[in-house]
């Protein structure tokens, strides 16, 4: 392995070195890509040499996510001290299904999970770290199924079960609604305001429409920070209809949950523990590594009763509340608990404070750009990291697409209501003032490329 890790030592910082002077890479054609950097296989391998040399053309033709001029994604960056735990956690190969197999770890993982629901306000809950949002979603959904129809889960769904999410929402939601058995033609696609929040009136004239046609009325999907907007659905609002019909309450915080973090911010959330769960990925706006997601609920029991089996093939040892596998989707599972710890550690409480609160900056600061130049038109709003404008009223697409093939800055754009426009996400907190106005400088460079070229 010495080898290796010295071909990792310096290909890692070839790549970190190469990223400050060619932050953006040029995108490859995908009908090339194979040949160009000989991606296939043959059947004697290769000499270590040209091995190296393959793997290391691969890595530095790849886009660059961790660069100052990616805000493509609901991701960015690089906490140095969340990569290592990573790269350790790559490296110990433990399967978090059990504390045998798992040991430390699992504790690890069980810190996260229980500071998470004090953090929520969940004094009893529990939860497991899935892989991913659309997965902590799933979860959700299926514990409100059972919840609500325990049988479902023997005998399948036999009634007509309905969930509410807004206009605005992820698309896991319909996806996992089809997973679940529930069906995507159950889904009541809740209206927003136009800030992007989804309407708690039209949601319970849903619901009682629902009841009055006999179905089953069993899971509100709420938002904090919608995919597009950064949008926060009202919690309380929300609640209170769930509260009053006997729905449970999710809260998606895939993209901005981690506001619970900031004193500053976590008032966007303000009445989570009235929901029944709660999920944020760490590699959203903690900026670990892919995928670090946490998914909590108060329901401990629930948890056990959607997610446990029996295995004796498996549970050897009676650890009981560490055997994790006992409340999770899957049966091998990544550690993905030990990145946000290595970070957390390290940075404590007021650390991860600062990084959710870096983001909010630096959206006011694009915000405050866009605002004194008269070329730029914002379509979005203040306590949200996601900032959507206009320049000079070019199309929206065909400036990110421009930029994107000059590798000139990642940047994507989205649309709400009958409006497309370049969407900024300042999730990278590890970027500053300079980086923002920046961008906006190549952005400017760009367009007028386009218009001379
Ligand atoms: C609001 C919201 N929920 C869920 C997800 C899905 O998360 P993941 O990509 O980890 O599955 C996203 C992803 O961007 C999101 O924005």
């Amino acid at each position: 392995m010495q080898s290796e890790l010295e071909f990792f030592n310096k290909i890692v910082t070839k790549l970190i070195e190469n990223e400050k002077t060619e932050p953006v890479v040029s995108p490859l054609p995908t009908d090339t890509v194979i040949a160009d950097l000989d991606l296939s296989f043959n059947d004697e391998g290769l000499a270590e040499d040209e091995w190296q040399n393959i793997v290391e053309n691969a890595i530095m033709h790849t886009p660059r996510t961790a660069s100052k001029l990616f805000f493509n994604q609901l991701f960015g960056g690089r906490q140095p001290k969340a990569v290592i735990g990573d790269l350790l956690a790559v490296v110990l190969n433990n399967s978090m299904y059990t504390y045998k197999v798992a040991g430390p770890q699992a504790g690890i993982e069980k810190t996260i999970i229980q500071e998470t629901c004090k953090l929520v306000g969940y004094p009893d809950g529990d939860g497991t770290m899935p892989p991913g949002g659309s997965m902590s979603n799933f979860m959700a959904l299926l514990m409100a199924r059972d919840a609500k129809d325990n049988k479902a889960k023997y005998d399948g769904v036999t009634q007509r079960m309905t969930l509410y999410t807004s206009n605005t929402s992820h698309y896991s939601t319909p996806k996992n609604a089809a997973f679940a058995g529930i069906g995507r033609n159950n889904i009541r696609y809740i209206n927003n305001n136009y800030l992007g929040q989804m309407d708690p009136t039209h949601l319970a004239e849903c619901i009682e429409q629902d009841l009055k046609d006999g179905c089953i009325p069993f899971y509100v999907n709420a938002t904090a920070g919608t995919t597009v907007l950064g949008a926060f659905d009202d919690v309380n609002a929300i609640a209170d209809v769930c509260e009053k019909y006997n729905v449970w309450l999710h809260i998606d915080g895939a993209y901005c949950g981690a506001v619970i973090f900031s004193k500053k911010y976590r008032h966007l959330v303000a009445g989570a523990e009235r929901s029944d769960s709660f999920s944020f990925n760490a590699h959203k706006m903690l900026g670990t590594p892919l995928s670090s997601s946490i998914f909590i609920s108060k329901h401990k029991e629930q948890l056990a009763e959607s997610f446990s089996n029996q295995a004796e093939y498996l549970y050897q040892t009676g650890a009981e509340d560490y055997d994790l596998g006992k409340t999770s989707l899957q049966c091998g599972r990544r550690n993905d608990a030990l990145k946000l710890w290595t970070l957390w550690k390290s940075v404590g409480n007021n650390g991860l404070e600062h990084i959710v609160d870096q983001q909010f900056y630096l959206a006011d600061i694009a915000r405050e750009y866009i605002n004194n130049h008269p070329d730029y038109t914002l379509y979005s709003f203040g306590d949200s990291i996601s900032v959507c404008f206009n320049y000079k009223g070019i199309d929206a697409k065909e400036l990110c697409t421009a930029l994107y093939e000059e590798a000139t800055t990642l940047v994507g754009y989205g649309k709400f209501r009958d409006t497309e426009f370049v969407r900024l996400v300042t999730i990278n907190a590890t970027n500053g003032k300079d980086e923002i106005i920046k961008f906006f400088k190549t952005l400017e460079e760009g367009a007028a490329e386009m218009n001379t070229g």
